[in-house]
């Protein structure tokens, strides 16, 4: 999948431009706050997916004196599925429609898998140095976006978890109520093994991926390993569902004590280690940042093997902390997709072999010689 060219009007700081990019490496630089994320921001929305800044709508037509344009439009000429192809993204009075090779007024929606792309920002840092839930919301979105059908088993299991919750509160005070546990724990059970062994398929097949990119970023010198952790003994018995089954068995006790269902896939974890230590607990800025953007990449190359075409790769200021031969690897062996990184300083941009590099300066993109 390669975006040939990017074209915006009134799009948040940048007021009306084009840009050509590079089938390879693109690096966005300049100073902060000039826009450069605002551009990442652009390519981001023609996935058909909300900003990955969390804004709404209204807020992405560029403010003149305070106040919204009232019209704002993002074009984008790309190529995929082997044919020249045109998205188009409108917000006129705070409502976002899309077309797509002429065919127009559709939502937003209608470009998923249309144009893929896998994004990291500072933000995603919080996949090594927050709690689980995060991870497991890695795993999860990753997993949608191969096999749609997924999401609606989560949504299944979480309401049967928020019932179960319900009636373990209520059990504190009626334990004669216990016999109808049993119903929520075949439910909980037979979808929550469902959602496990998604993920451990996932992981494992995204394992092999993760150490390798994580071993070329850091020249070979470091080991990098994941391991998806289970909230309950999964080593006795025979399948997830019997021993999920029975773990729900055993926690009553604690379930009922502690007010909330305390196994389960929603209490799972992935976890990260560097050469057998673990990355959240003493893992370096570098290493965590290396870490997340190895996660991310490997997530591509999975999107690729299932959609049979490479998602664009938009990396938001990922190279500070890194040292020369982290970004080298990131600026220099990424040849094979379209890759989009923004970074302040013009240092960096001296690393890059091959590729295309812009300026921005308020809002303005300037095309600048290698
Ligand atoms: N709707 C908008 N209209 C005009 N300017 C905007 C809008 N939304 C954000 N901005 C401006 O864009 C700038 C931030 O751009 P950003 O892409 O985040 O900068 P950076 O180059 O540091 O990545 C800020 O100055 C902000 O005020
Ligand atoms: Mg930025």
């Amino acid at each position: 999948m390669i975006i040939k060219k990017l074209s915006f009007d009134n799009f948040r700081n940048l007021e009306a431009g084009e840009i050509y990019p590079d089938s390879g490496i693109n690096v966005i630089y300049g100073n902060n706050a000039q826009g450069k994320t605002n551009l990442l921001e652009a390519l981001w929305l023609f996935t058909g997916g909300h900003s990955f800044r969390g804004n709404k709508d209204k807020e992405l037509p560029r403010l003149i004196d305070g106040v919204n344009s009232l019209y704002c439009k993002l074009s984008a000429d790309f190529y995929s599925f082997k044919r020249e192809q045109n998205a188009e993204i409108i917000i006129k009075d705070g409502k976002k429609t899309c077309s797509l090779n002429g065919i127009g007024n559709k939502s937003a929606a209608y470009l998923v898998g249309k144009i893929c792309a896998v994004i990291f920002s500072p933000e995603h840092l919080d996949l090594i140095k927050e709690g689980p839930s995060k991870r497991r919301a890695f795993i999860d979105a990753a997993i949608c976006q191969i096999k749609p059908s997924y999401a609606s088993i989560l949504s299944k299991y979480n309401r049967v978890v928020t019932q179960r919750n319900a009636l373990i509160k209520e059990l504190f005070k009626n334990p004669y109520l216990s016999d109808t546990l049993d119903i929520w724990n075949e439910r909980m059970a037979s979808l929550g093994s469902d959602i496990i062994n998604e993920r451990l398929k996932y992981i494992e097949a995204l394992k092999p991926y993760v150490k390798d990119i994580y071993s070329g970023m850091s020249s070979e010198k470091e080991k990098l390993d994941l391991d998806y952790i289970c909230s309950f003994n999964t080593k006795n018995d025979g399948d997830i569902y019997t021993s999920f089954r029975k773990a729900l068995d055993e926690a009553y006790k604690s379930d009922v004590n502690q007010g909330f269902s305390t196994v389960g896939p929603h209490r799972d974890d992935l976890a990260l280690f560097i050469d057998n230590k673990s990355v959240r607990s003493f893992g370096s800025q570098g290493q965590q940042r290396s870490c997340v953007l190895s996660l991310k990449l490997s997530e591509a190359k999975m999107l690729e093997k299932s959609v049979g075409e490479a998602p664009i790769i938009l990396l938001d200021d990922v190279m500070s902390e890194l040292d020369n031969k982290r970004q080298d690897y990131l600026l220099n062996h990424l040849t094979d997709k379209q890759v989009f990184i923004t970074c302040c300083s013009p240092e960096t941009v001296n690393l890059l072999k091959k590729g295309k590099t812009f300026y921005m300066e308020n809002g303005e993109v300037i095309k600048k010689d290698l």
